[in-house]
């Protein structure tokens, strides 16, 4: 893959506007979590490069909205090669840019490339439905046809813990649903976003159709959320910026996929090995760099001990190591500040009488040790904000019903796990639970990407999930004949 244009022998990117690599005139630098030093340059994009390139998705829109389903899925199929044909080079910059161990920078590329493949089955199934006026009385004959029409400019705001596959599981279903798109990529690992964009530029993507703007989220995400000529804004990222954009957004159609706080409910009937490894798993797979992470672990008193032990165990079986090693786990962290902020909430935590039955320390690098810590309480501020950092919370709840009454003490309401060989409970806390979804005897995941994933309360607003994703992306639109 070529580049526009290289500084140092680091891969520098040109903004992706109108089909074409247009030259920036501000640069920024990206760092990698690995060598704490430059890896790359992307543009810092000013509000009138923003605009050109909402500009070229709106005189895209048309072509796009006309476009046949048949032809929508080729164009999809063919990023989904594009991306199978740079497995390798896509994941060592994924690695790179976010820190992300390579097996599993590996796995977003190809959960990536199938993201697009079912997108493009997706997209040959946007039907409609037919209605009839019988069902009210004295009604003259009437028949509505319902359909699904794109919803024209959708900017796809992606966040930095699935570079690639974040912003394409928003791309891929606007596409499949003939929206145009202007992406704004994470601001700490964008390159994979721009590479995405290139293979797509030589899958014949027609011009104005993708778009890609990096730059501050302060002055480029504002920019671009302001426009109005914006129809939607699909936006993963913090609580906090998703309330920012929806304070903004007005007319715009949204949807908002935020913090989360998962439980783990794990009860006595649990078969407890496999509690521990998923709750761990859970808390920990990409050093807990995850919206979904199990952030609380909720363990019935009388088998807290034991389990506590088996999470110890398991936690240790987690290699801490370089990224590009095959064999490495757990990584550093994005960047300082978010280092700083896992070291301070296990602080607080130990100061307010958590104990720390594992880890609780920084390492060398942006590195955290994986930590666990036991006897936490609603009062510490871990047990109630979003981690984002290897640690697992163990919180000693007295029966079934504690454990439901704290799973749902949380202003976030994301995902969650419950672990029980009881077919009642299990459903009795999947129904009771709040949350988008909850995971009988796993550990929570956004996958299989046909699944539907999102939150209520404070972790958001629609659910992703492809076809649900092109739901979100289209708005009804009926036509009435009157026999
Ligand atoms: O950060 C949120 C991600 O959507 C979590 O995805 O469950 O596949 O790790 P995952």
């Amino acid at each position: 893959m070529k580049y526009k244009r290289r500084v140092k022998s680091k891969p520098a990117y040109n903004l992706f506007i109108d089909g074409k690599w247009v030259k920036p005139k501000k640069m920024q630098e990206v760092i990698s979590p690995i060598t704490r030093k430059v890896c790359g340059y992307v543009p810092a994009a000013t509000v009138e490069e923003c605009n050109k390139a909402v500009s070229a998705a709106v005189k895209a829109k048309k072509k796009m909205a006309e476009m046949e389903a048949v032809e929508r899925a080729e164009i999809l199929d063919a990023l989904g090669k594009g991306l199978r044909e740079n497995v390798k080079s896509l994941s060592k910059i994924i690695m790179m840019e976010a820190g992300k161990p390579i097996s599993l920078a590996t796995g977003e590329v190809i959960r990536t490339a199938e993201t697009l493949e079912y997108a493009a089955e997706e997209a040959k199934r946007i039907d409609g439905e037919l209605l009839k006026s019988d069902s009210f009385p004295n009604m003259p004959k009437k028949l509505a046809l319902v359909v699904r029409q794109p919803v024209g400019v959708v900017l796809a705001i992606a966040p930095f813990n699935y570079p690639l596959n974040l912003a394409v599981a928003k791309i891929a279903p606007a596409l499949a649903a003939g929206n145009t798109v202007v992406c704004k990529p994470a601001s700490d690992d964008p390159m994979c976003v721009f590479e995405f964009a290139e293979i797509a530029r030589r899958a014949g993507v027609p011009k104005g159709v993708l778009n890609v703007v990096s730059g501050i989220g302060s002055e480029v995400g504002e920019s671009l959320i302001n426009n109005p000529k914006v129809d939607m804004v699909s936006f993963t990222g913090s609580t906090k910026i998703g309330k920012h954009i929806a304070e903004r957004a007005r007319f715009k159609k949204l949807h908002l996929e935020m913090g989360g706080k998962s439980p783990s409910v794990v009860l006595k009937d649990a078969n407890l090995d496999l509690a521990a490894k998923e709750s761990v798993k859970g808390a920990i797979k990409f050093s807990g760099q995850r919206c979904d992470a199990v952030s609380r672990v909720l363990v019935e008193s009388p088998i807290a001990n034991e389990f506590a032990k088996k999470v110890v165990k398991e936690v240790k079986k987690w290699k801490v190591g370089d990224p590009t090693k095959k064999d490495t786990q757990i990584g550093p962290l994005i960047n300082e500040r978010a280092l700083h902020r896992v070291d301070e909430l296990v602080k607080d935590a130990k100061k307010k009488g958590a104990k720390v039955l594992l880890g609780g320390k920084k390492l060398n690098g942006w590195y955290y040790a994986p930590t666990v810590l036991d006897y936490v309480t609603p009062k510490m501020e871990i047990a109630q904000e979003e981690i984002f950092g290897p640690v697992v919370v163990l919180m000693r709840v007295k029966n079934y019903e504690e454990a439901i009454k704290s799973a749902n003490n949380s202003r976030y309401a994301l995902h969650a796990s419950v672990f029980t060989n009881d077919i009642n409970k299990a459903i009795d806390a999947g129904m009771r639970i709040e949350a988008g979804g909850v995971q009988v005897n796993g550990a929570p995941s956004r996958g299989p990407d046909n699944f539907p994933f999102g939150g209520d309360k404070e972790s958001g607003i629609g659910r992703e999930g492809i076809r649900y994703t092109i739901h979100e992306m289209t708005k009804i639109h009926s036509i009435v004949l009157n026999l």
